[in-house]
């Protein structure tokens, strides 16, 4: 498995036909690379070392608020169909109907419309319960300002903004958490074979919320899909993508992912250097 989010990233937008949103992705990626080496900086140095509660806590609250993001889905999709619905021409109507149904797609996993009703929120209980037990992870104080900050950016680009932005949002983050799964997966297996004791349900219990996202290449459909909700939106509004501003968003969308993963790796260093200092002065 490498653990480059540029591969990831570069692999999908290759499946891309128009060739300058493939572009504007894969430059974004070139000039965000200092952004995701502190991301992957943060996955390396997971497995590293029993965490506290505290700082796993924190990881955990914080890394959630920059995923599951089922409401604004829903809120993107019910203004692509509300344009719909208040359309006279049938053409342009069938194309926000298509555009709106393409963006709900991606939410069916989340939902968990073909695994009995388990939904990816609860997926995502069970892992953090498995890794902290009864500790209070997902109070708020465990959410790092950045992450909070990016979950209301989130949001507000797929709820309030612009249509175009929002679906080229959500399309940014179906791409980047196809990547960062992939690496999460491995760091996130690695750490609990290292610091845990766990039988093979408990571990399966603990990876499921991620693996789901690996298994089946979710993200990359869900990352496809948006293109094609993107499209049918160009069609109904007879506009054309403008590739600047997919450039400026996903740079943006990088940039303070790689920041939240900053602060997290910084918390995680600062308790890894203390508690090595101890261990030293008490050699001392
Ligand atoms: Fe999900
Ligand atoms: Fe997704």
């Amino acid at each position: 498995m490498n653990n480059s989010l540029s591969i990831y990233i570069n692999e999908l937008s290759d499946l891309v036909g128009d060739r300058e949103l493939r572009f504007a992705l894969q430059e974004s990626v070139i000039s965000e690379q200092n952004s995701l080496e502190k991301i992957e900086n943060c996955f390396c140095l997971l497995p590293s070392w029993h965490w506290s509660s505290e700082n796993l806590a924190l990881f955990l609250n914080s890394w959630k608020a920059t995923h599951l993001k089922m409401l604004a889905i829903y809120g993107l999709s019910c203004r692509l169909q509300r344009l719909a619905m208040n359309e006279a021409n049938s053409t342009i109507r069938e194309q926000f109907m298509l555009a709106s149904a393409y963006n709900a797609e991606t939410s069916y996993e989340d939902l968990g419309l073909d695994y009995g009703g388990e939904t990816h929120a609860r997926l995502y209980h069970d892992f953090a319960e498995q890794l902290l037990g009864d500790f209070p992870w997902s109070l708020e104080q465990y959410c790092l300002p950045e992450a909070r900050e990016f979950r209301g950016w989130i949001y507000e680009n797929m709820v309030v903004s612009d249509l175009a932005i929002g679906l080229l949002t959500n399309m940014f983050s179906e791409i980047y958490n196809h990547a960062e799964y992939n690496l999460a997966l491995n760091a996130f297996s690695t750490f609990i074979d290292r610091h845990y004791t766990f039988s093979s349900d408990e571990r399966e219990t603990a990876l499921k919320y991620i693996y789901a996202h690996v298994a089946e290449e979710t993200e990359v459909d869900h990352f496809l899909v948006v293109v094609k909700a993107l499209n049918a939106y160009c069609a109904a509004t007879n506009t054309r993508i403008d590739y600047q501003q997919t450039r400026q968003l996903f740079q943006e969308y990088l940039h303070r992912i790689g920041q939240v993963m900053k602060s997290l790796t910084t918390a995680m260093e600062r308790e890894k250097n203390a508690a090595q200092n101890s261990t030293l002065m008490g050699v001392r």
